[in-house]
């Protein structure tokens, strides 16, 4: 049994939802889990809740508002008061309080008007703000998988959410990045919540992990496989303190808190977004 690593967060967007992965988990000191209302077509708290109940009070919590069931798929809304009632439908299929609600991909609602989105946005974070002062969740988030239109639309007015989640890994292009670096400041979000997502962009099956080799972002990653690199290199790309990684495989996630011993070599990895930046700046626009 490991200590407790907060740096690795337990993701369940692929997962299977099997009782082994998080008795795993926890032996691997692995003591976060993330989730969503709509992961497992809608049912993930519901699963969780029948078949590890006694297993969620040992882990801390995160999940995510934004999607709706509808009889013709899933359904995308900032409205504050469907929110706010998916908090509280939360809380009633889990069983308990989340340590933390994100909100899921804002973006996905956005619309041309820019006074539009300001107001949607801070209704949306107020939404979440007063679940957390109301104690329907231990506090709030925001979860973006393309954070680009987000930076011009956050002001000082709204809301600050405690924690930021945004994709991170050598497959997250030189825009999405520095967009992410950009609502980070907008919202004065610093490392410590800051938090990365899908490191392999959702597979490592991929055969793009063949044809790189991460360990080049790390300044000694002989004992590392391509896998492990990646996920260390990860960290850094943007920089963030956490990252949710998805397995159903608990010897996987050994392998990649294994990684995180080895040092990133910073330098490889500045000199790496200055290739993706002056790619992009090479590109017709
Ligand atoms: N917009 C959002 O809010 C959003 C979007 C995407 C993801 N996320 C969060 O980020 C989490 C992770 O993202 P993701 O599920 O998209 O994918 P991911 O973490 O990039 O990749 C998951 C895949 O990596 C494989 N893997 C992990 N460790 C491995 C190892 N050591 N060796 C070989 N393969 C390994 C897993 O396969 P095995 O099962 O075989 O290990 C799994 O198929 C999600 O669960 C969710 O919490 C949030």
């Amino acid at each position: 049994m490991r200590g407790p690593d907060p740096r690795v967060v337990l993701g369940l967007h692929r997962s299977r939802h099997e009782r082994r992965l998080l008795t795993g988990a926890l032996d691997l000191g692995v003591t976060a889990i993330d989730t969503s209302t709509n992961y497992l077509g809608f049912h993930s708290h519901r699963t969780l809740a029948r078949m590890a109940g006694d297993l969620l009070p040992k882990f801390t919590v995160s999940t995510k508002v934004g999607y709706f069931p509808t009889p013709n798929g899933a359904e995308h809304s900032l409205d504050p008061l469907r929110l706010h009632r998916a908090v509280e439908q939360t809380v009633r299929d889990l069983g308990r309080e989340p340590d933390v609600v994100f909100l899921h991909n804002p973006e996905h609602s956005l619309q041309e008007s820019p006074s539009h989105n300001r107001d949607a946005l801070a209704q949306a974070c107020t939404a979440l703000d007063d679940a957390t002062l109301n104690g329907l969740c231990g506090a709030w988030g925001v979860a973006s998988w393309d954070p680009s239109p987000l930076p011009e639309v956050v002001d000082a007015t709204m809301p600050k959410p405690s924690v930021l989640m945004v994709r991170v890994g050598l497959l997250v292009g030189i825009r999405t990045l520095e967009a992410a670096d950009a609502l980070s400041a907008a919202w004065g979000v610093d490392v410590r919540t800051k938090w990365g997502m899908s490191p392999f962009g959702g597979s490592t099956n991929s055969s793009v992990w063949d044809r790189i080799d991460p360990r080049v972002f790390l300044r000694d990653g002989s004992d590392l496989t391509r896998v492990q690199a990646a996920f260390r290199a990860a960290y850094h790309l943007p920089q963030v303190g956490t990252v949710a990684v998805g397995t159903d495989e608990p010897a996987h996630l050994s392998q990649l808190i294994d990684a995180l011993t080895e040092e990133v070599d910073e330098q490889a990895i500045d000199e790496y977004r200055h290739l993706l930046r002056d790619r992009v700046r090479a590109q017709p626009a």
